[in-house]
């Protein structure tokens, strides 16, 4: 996989995970001695929980399951602070973004001490500055590709949802598990495929993009838009065709997006997360049609997405390549169930409310990184034509 070459995390891609191959990895990251901790969410998953049973035979390790999706400053805290004097040397995430941002946080804070609010936003009052532990991620959906970025996201304990970005949270080694994502349900195998191409997308209308940026962000959104559907209708029977595909596309796309920051698609699912707590994929679904009519005014924005459009609909050189990928984009929304409205998601929203909740992702800098302006008139626009 060609990503490999320019994320410093070692990518592995594997049918199934044996306790014996992840008592492996910990010992070349620590040796015979090191002691690892797991993180997971506090969901059964047979292939994981299988193997976690053969691995506590083999090696002594500390599970924690308190991981809840958008995790919180607080659960994050209380299980690093049942590690206090404990030797950790491997922090292992096993999960959806939830489990490995976690597992990212807790690795932060055990080499950089204080508290994980500590960290977060403009108001920042530590700094990230080492690591001391190896960090293995290990993602079942696909995805955040958050075993390949230098990003976590946090929910403070003041209720703001904040990402927090530094090389030092890039994990050591990845392991794309097909068999981790076969019982992925199709809600969440359709809501974290479109956070997948979200990023792939963000990537494009990007004020940071460059050449090599582009080219992962083409690739991974053609990848993702050949296979999302192969895999949600693998969801609906457990099957597999599709899924080690889209594994591999949303780490790329997470290659890529690790390069220029998300855009304003992400700035405003943060509210829709913060507010009513929709899950991030859907969050990340809601305007995905609408920010990418808006970033047609700029000009390098609509060639990049021709190139997107060409490699999935053959040659032509006109605007009807982006329409069809648009009505694509839309199509699948439609067949997978994801809103439009705020009807859909049941929120009833007030146009005199737009401005106090949403105004304020203007002061994120993922929005700042959006290739067309935001201000004020645009998010209202956006937004009220949702009501
Ligand atoms: N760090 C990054 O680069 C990055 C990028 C994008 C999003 N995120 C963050 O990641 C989080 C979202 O992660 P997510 O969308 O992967 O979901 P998640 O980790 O929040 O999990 C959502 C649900 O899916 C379930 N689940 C996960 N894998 C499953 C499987 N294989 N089978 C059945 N159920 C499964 C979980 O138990 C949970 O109930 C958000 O907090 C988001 O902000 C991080
Ligand atoms: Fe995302």
């Amino acid at each position: 996989m060609f990503e490999q070459a320019i994320t410093s995390t070692k990518i592995i891609k594997t049918g199934h995970l044996t306790a014996h191959d992840l008592d492996k990895l910990i010992f070349y990251c620590g040796g015979e001695q090191a002691n690892p901790c797991l993180i997971i969410d506090n969901n059964p998953l047979l292939q994981r929980d299988i193997m976690l049973d053969e691995l506590r035979k083999i090696r002594k390790v500390e599970i924690f399951d308190k991981v809840f999706p958008d995790p919180k400053v607080t659960d994050i805290m209380a299980m690093t602070d049942q590690l206090k004097g404990k030797a950790i040397h491997v922090v292992i995430g096993i999960g959806g973004g939830s489990s490995m941002d976690s597992a990212k946080g807790i690795a932060a804070v055990l080499s950089n001490g204080g508290d994980l609010d500590d960290y977060l936003g403009a108001g920042a009052t530590r700094k990230i500055e080492k690591r001391d532990v190896k960090l293995i991620l290990i993602p079942t959906t696909a995805g955040t590709g958050s075993e390949v970025t230098k990003v976590g996201v946090y929910t403070s304990r003041s209720g703001r949802k904040y990402t927090l970005g530094h090389p030092l949270m890039q994990a050591d080694i990845a392991v794309l598990v097909t068999a981790y994502t076969q019982g992925l349900p199709p809600a969440i195998t359709a809501s974290t495929a479109f956070d997948a191409l979200s990023h792939a997308l963000e990537t494009l209308w990007n004020k940071n993009a460059s050449p090599l940026s582009d080219r992962i962000a083409v690739e991974s959104a053609v990848r993702i838009l050949k296979w999302m559907e192969t895999a949600y209708d693998s969801s609906l029977s457990e099957a597999l065709e599709g899924r080690a595909e889209m594994l591999e596309a949303a780490c790329m796309a997470g290659t890529g997006f690790s390069m220029t920051g998300t855009a304003a698609v992400h700035a405003l699912s943060f509210i829709l997360s913060e507010e009513w707590h929709i899950p991030h994929g859907i969050a990340c679904a809601f305007t995905l049609e609408d920010v990418f009519r808006l970033n047609l005014r700029n000009e390098t924005t609509r060639q990049r997405l021709k190139l997107v459009a060409k490699a999935l609909y053959g040659e032509g050189d006109t605007d009807d390549l982006i329409d069809t990928l648009l009505k694509k984009i839309i199509t699948l929304k439609k067949k997978f169930g994801l809103p439009f409205t705020f009807k859909d998601l049941n929120i009833e929203l007030r146009t005199d409310k737009i401005g106090e909740l949403f105004n304020k992702s203007l002061d994120d800098p993922k929005m700042k990184n959006n290739i067309v302006e935001v201000n004020r008139e645009i998010i209202f626009e956006l937004i009220k034509n949702k009501i």
